[in-house]
């Protein structure tokens, strides 16, 4: 049988991001998979552009790569107790391609952020927007990484047993639902 196909969606766009960092421990959790790491780098949605434009090509790809994904796992960073502009913007504009790439696809969230609730609040916001996309969200325990930057080491592996062993039952479960 083939690898699945791991879609990992940051929401922030930096080199040193700690949700990226948490996205690389996600995917090591959930075992052999093609994984494809998500560009968030997109235009800000605007109506007039959609208008004369259509979709952009990087949207589109993003789309197509949702679509065609076994499984999805998006860290969420909190900014000022909310969702960030990018990974907003991003389901935003995928919310407006034809043929709802987030319908049923198997999707875990997760969340690393600098204060004490490990970004709650942004991970509840991105929940609630992966429900109106009519996502397949995974129940379970949270993986919401606290202080996220005591949590990795030089090598940016995450320290924390806890945080660890949580993260592998999250991604065992969909790696299990996703058909493979
Ligand atoms: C504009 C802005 C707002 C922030 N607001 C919050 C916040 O509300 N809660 C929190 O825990 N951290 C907040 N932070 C700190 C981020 O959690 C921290 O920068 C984190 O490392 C961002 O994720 P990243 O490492 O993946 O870039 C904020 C950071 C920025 C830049």
């Amino acid at each position: 049988m083939s690898n699945p196909t791991l879609l990992t969606i940051s929401g922030a766009l930096r080199k040193g991001s700690h949700n990226r960092m948490l996205l690389a421990e996600a995917a090591q959790a959930f075992g052999p998979a093609d994984v494809i790491e998500a560009d968030l780098n997109l235009p800000l949605y605007d109506g007039d552009l959609e208008a004369a434009e259509g979709i952009p090509s990087s949207v589109q790809t993003l789309a197509n790569q949702i679509t065609n994904a076994d499984a999805i796992v998006i860290s969420a960073p909190e900014y000022n107790k909310g969702i960030s502009g990018v990974l907003k913007n991003a389901l935003d504009w995928v919310s407006r391609v034809e043929g709802m790439a987030f319908k049923d696809k198997p999707t875990v969230v997760i969340a690393a952020s600098a204060g004490r609730t490990g970004g709650e609040t942004a991970h509840f916001m991105t929940h609630s927007c992966l429900t109106q996309l009519q996502a397949h969200l995974l129940p379970g325990p949270s993986v919401l990484v606290a202080g996220a930057m005591n949590e990795f080491d030089a090598d940016g592996r995450l320290t924390n047993e806890h945080y660890l062993h949580t993260l592998t039952i999250r991604m065992q479960a969909l790696r299990a639902i996703s058909g493979q």
